[in-house]
């Protein structure tokens, strides 16, 4: 390439990230008319349908810009988890919270602690500030391993990633695990808990990590979003707890007006809808069993998901099964790009989408087999 300008010399290592295929574009490759997508680890119920109402009523407010400080969500946030309105950021979806993290906190040659096998935006984010990852392996039964990452934290480190529970492997680490880590690292080493699917956690062992900000740990942001168990992925809208010092950083850097009109109303009625909420959290409970039942029926090794997903095992043929599902009209994730090449994530549908993903995967599995 003889072009005399380029990028800046920290996207060489990024390795661009894969979302799960669109409905459309799978319908239009395949020549398919229904096509089911479990890849994203979507609602399947829809929208919270307080917040769609409220959307309704703001759409023709749309001439004017939104309020830049998101005040009334941020008002609502911190009425809901008693928190102090400045320990609340919001941003484009949590992956914009990751963003301005990375914006507000990194240095050139700054390390980033993180996972294998985690979500992969930490790492994009980490490389466009030129900062070095530093990546631990998971624990057996695809834990994060917080003994190695508290130990891979050097001079250097600035940011650690928790995501908890953990995409893609929907596995959680505990209570006792996060205080252990939390005394034994240095509080000048920022720890971003990603806890994007907490609302689906029951584990009496999931750490309530919004104590370790009330209790005035200035090292702490807790980052979670209503796409998941909202069903307003589509809208973009996350938010984030930590001390006021710790979140000041990223009103500097955020951008002006990164979460729209829409998706303030949105986000302040989704917080009322008690009965979205619990009926997807229920949904996705009894689904979950229903999908373990179907995979150990087809002699599949699964981990145990606190999550809306499941991370299943298919073996060397996970890349042919995957295609195999896309010509039956069913989206699956596949995790090469997650160091996970056998596995692939399925995201919890309704009985009737789980249904048709267990009968096409059988059908894929005999097809391989042979
Ligand atoms: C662990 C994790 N963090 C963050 C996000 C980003 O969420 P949002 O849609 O709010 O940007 C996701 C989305 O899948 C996720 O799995």
């Amino acid at each position: 390439m003889g072009g005399s300008f380029h990028p800046q010399s920290g996207l060489e290592r990024i390795r661009p990230y894969v979302p799960g295929r669109p409905i459309d574009e799978v319908k239009r490759l395949y020549g398919l008319t229904d096509v089911i997508k479990l890849a994203s680890n979507e609602n399947p119920l829809g929208v919270s349908p307080k917040a769609l109402e409220a959307m309704k009523e703001a759409l023709p407010r749309l001439n004017l810009y939104p309020d830049g400080s998101s005040h009334a969500l941020r008002e609502a946030l911190s009425e809901r988890f008693t928190l102090p309105i400045d320990s609340i950021a919001v941003g484009n979806g949590a992956d914009d919270l990751i963003l301005q993290i990375s914006l507000a906190y990194l240095d050139q040659g700054d390390e980033v602690v993180v996972s294998r096998s985690s979500f992969p935006l930490y790492d994009i984010y980490a490389h466009a500030m030129r900062a070095k990852i530093v990546k631990t392996e998971l624990s057996p039964g695809y834990r994060l391993d917080l003994a190695a990452m508290a130990a891979a934290i050097g001079e250097r480190t600035k940011v650690v990633y928790v995501c908890n529970p953990n995409n893609p492997t929907g596995t959680i680490v505990t209570a006792g695990q996060v205080d252990r880590f939390l005394d034994s690292i240095p509080d000048s080493v920022l720890v971003v808990f990603d806890e994007a699917y907490y609302e689906m956690v029951d584990s009496p062992d999931y750490p309530d990590s919004l104590s370790y900000v009330r209790e005035g740990r200035g090292n702490v942001i807790v980052l979670r979003t209503f796409s998941k168990a909202y069903g307003l992925a589509g809208i973009r809208l996350g938010y984030g707890f930590g001390s006021p010092e710790a979140i000041a950083p990223l009103f500097k850097v955020k951008p002006a007006f990164s979460v729209n009109t829409l998706a303030q109303v949105a986000g302040i009625a989704a917080l009322e809808d008690a009965e979205f909420l619990s009926r997807s959290i229920e949904s996705n409970r009894r689904e979950r069993e229903f999908l373990y039942q179907g995979f150990s029926r087809l002699g599949l090794e699964y981990a145990e998901s606190h999550t809306n997903f499941i991370l299943v095992r298919i073996g060397p043929e996970a890349a042919a099964i995957q295609e195999e599902l896309l010509k039956m009209g069913v989206i699956v994730r596949p995790c090469a790009g997650y160091d996970l090449p056998e596995y692939l994530r399925i995201s919890i549908g309704t009985r009737e989408e789980n249904e048709r993903l267990l009968s096409s995967l059988e059908i894929a599995l005999s097809k391989t087999e042979g």
